[in-house]
C-alpha cells in the first residue's frame, strides 16, 4: 500500500494510462442521495488489461462513464495518458476522449447506415486521417479481425460476433491510449464471447494500448492481467484466485 487509501499499486514504474485518485460520485433521486463511488484510486499501466468485476448496481459503468466522461466528474481527479479530464474544458475534453479513448459496448452501438468499413473508417476521418490512411487502417483491421470480406455490409446483416469485431475495429482503430469496454461480451454466446476477447487481447496487446474491461463473466476476467473489484464503492484488488 502507497499513501492513499485503498490505493491499488501499480507493477511498474512507466507513466499510467489511467490513473484515478479520490473518485466519488453521487446520484440525487428525489430526496435522497445515493452515494455509488467512495473514494476510488486507481493506476492502470500502459499496455495493461484491467477486468473490473462487481455485483449489479455496484457502480462500475458510473466509473467508466466518469473515466469517458460522459459523467461529470464530482470530486477527486482521473487523469488519461498523463492528462486530467477535470482541467479540460467541454470542447478540450470532448477532442482528447475522441483522440485518447476507444469504446467498446455490451450491445456494439454500431451506426445502421454505415457499412462496416464506414464504421471504422468514421473514426479515423474524425481524427484527420487522410481518405488514403483511412483506408488502408480500415483493410489492416477488417483483415486482423477475420472480417475482410464483411467491408460492404451494413450493420444488420452481420452477426452479434461480427458487429461486436467491428467495434473493437472502431474502437482501437485511431490508436487510442486507453480502451474502454463495458460488458463487451454481456450479447453473446459463451464460446463467441471467449473468441471476441482473445481478438480483442491479441489486438490491444498489438498496438500496445491499455484495455479497461468490465465483465460479469470470469472466463472474460481470466484474460485480463489484473483483476478489481468493486465493492461498497471502492477498488480492491482480486489476487489469482477465482472463489465466487
Ligand atoms: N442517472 C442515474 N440516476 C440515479 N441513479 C443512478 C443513475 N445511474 C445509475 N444509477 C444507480 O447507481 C448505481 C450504479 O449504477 P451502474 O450503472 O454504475 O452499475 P453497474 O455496476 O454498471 O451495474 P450493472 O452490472 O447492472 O451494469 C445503481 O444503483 C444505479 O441504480
Ligand atoms: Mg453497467
Amino acid at each position: 500500500m502507497t499513501g492513499a487509501t485503498n490505493r491499488v499499486n501499480r507493477r511498474d514504474n512507466g507513466p499510467p494510462a489511467l490513473s484515478l485518485s479520490r473518485v466519488c460520485h453521487d446520484y440525487v433521486e428525489g430526496a435522497g442521495v445515493r452515494s455509488v463511488l467512495k473514494g476510488v484510486d486507481l493506476e492502470v499501466d500502459r499496455g495493461e488489461i484491467v477486468a473490473l468485476l462487481g455485483r449489479s448496481g455496484c457502480g462500475k459503468t458510473t466509473l467508466l462513464n466518469l473515466i469517458s466522461g460522459i459523467e461529470t466528474l464530482q470530486s477527486g481527479s482521473i487523469a488519461v495518458d498523463g492528462r486530467a479530464l477535470d482541467k479540460l474544458d467541454e470542447a478540450e475534453r470532448t477532442r482528447f476522449r475522441r483522440r485518447h479513448i476507444g469504446f467498446i459496448y455490451q450491445f456494439f452501438q454500431l451506426f445502421p447506415t454505415l457499412t462496416a468499413a464506414e464504421n471504422i473508417a468514421l473514426v479515423l476521418e474524425l481524427n484527420g486521417f487522410s481518405p488514403a490512411r483511412s483506408r488502408a487502417r480500415v483493410q489492416e483491421l477488417l483483415t486482423s479481425l477475420q472480417l475482410a470480406d464483411r467491408a460492404g455490409s451494413f450493420p444488420d446483416k452481420l452477426s452479434g460476433g461480427e458487429q461486436q469485431r467491428i467495434a473493437i475495429a472502431r474502437a482501437i482503430a485511431h490508436r487510442p491510449a486507453l480502451i474502454l469496454a463495458d460488458e463487451p461480451t454481456g450479447n453473446l454466446d459463451a464460446e463467441t464471447g471467449v473468441l471476441i476477447l482473445d481478438l480483442l487481447r491479441d489486438l490491444v496487446k498489438q498496438e500496445g494500448a491499455t484495455l479497461m474491461v468490465v465483465t460479469h463473466s470470469l472466463q472474460v476476467a481470466r484474460t485480463a492481467d489484473r483483476l478489481l473489484t468493486l465493492e461498497l464503492g471502492q477498488l480492491a484488488e482480486r489476487q489469482g484466485a477465482f472463489a465466487w
